[in-house]
């Protein structure tokens, strides 16, 4: 019997809840290599892009000074299905298999949106200088 402790004891560890990674983190995992640590749009992978990954940090500015949440979150979800052939970003499944919380994107109407694609969204936002 004691030899099964150990296993059981893996078990129990592997179903505790576990904390949602944040925002950041899930940047440094799914984003940076190709938009960069900061975003700039200089991630390892980026000189072996056919398309330069864009500049994150400038998100605000290109969009008259206001973040476009919603056009941002349009854009990872977007990469999830659909766009067959000319998709540069890869599909970020599990970002968006997270929990869903009622988020406001700036249009004033709450959509059932996965936790971390929003926090996401929201690390986006701090980059901005
Ligand atoms: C494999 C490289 C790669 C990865 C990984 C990647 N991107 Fe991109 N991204 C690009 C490229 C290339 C573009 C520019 C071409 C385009 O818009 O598809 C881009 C464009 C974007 C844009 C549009 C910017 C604009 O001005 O409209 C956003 C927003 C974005 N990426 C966010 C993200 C986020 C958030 C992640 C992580 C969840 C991510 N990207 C991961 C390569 C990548």
């Amino acid at each position: 019997m004691r030899r099964f402790a150990p296993v059981a004891l893996l078990i129990l560890a592997a179903c505790q809840p576990q904390e949602p990674p944040t925002g950041a983190e899930d940047f440094a995992a799914y984003c940076s290599g190709c938009h960069g640590a900061g975003g700039k749009g200089d991630g390892a992978l980026a000189g072996t892009l056919a398309r330069k990954p864009a500049d994150l940090t400038g998100l605000a500015a290109r969009n008259g000074g206001e973040f476009p949440t919603t056009r941002v979150m349009a854009k990872i979800w977007g990469y999830t299905g659909g766009h067959q052939g000319v998709a540069v970003m890869p599909n970020f499944g599990p970002l968006l298999e997270s929990d869903l919380v009622p988020y406001d994107g700036g249009d004033g109407i709450e959509t059932p949106t996965p936790t971390r694609l929003v926090q996401i969204a929201e690390f986006l936002k701090t980059l901005q200088p």
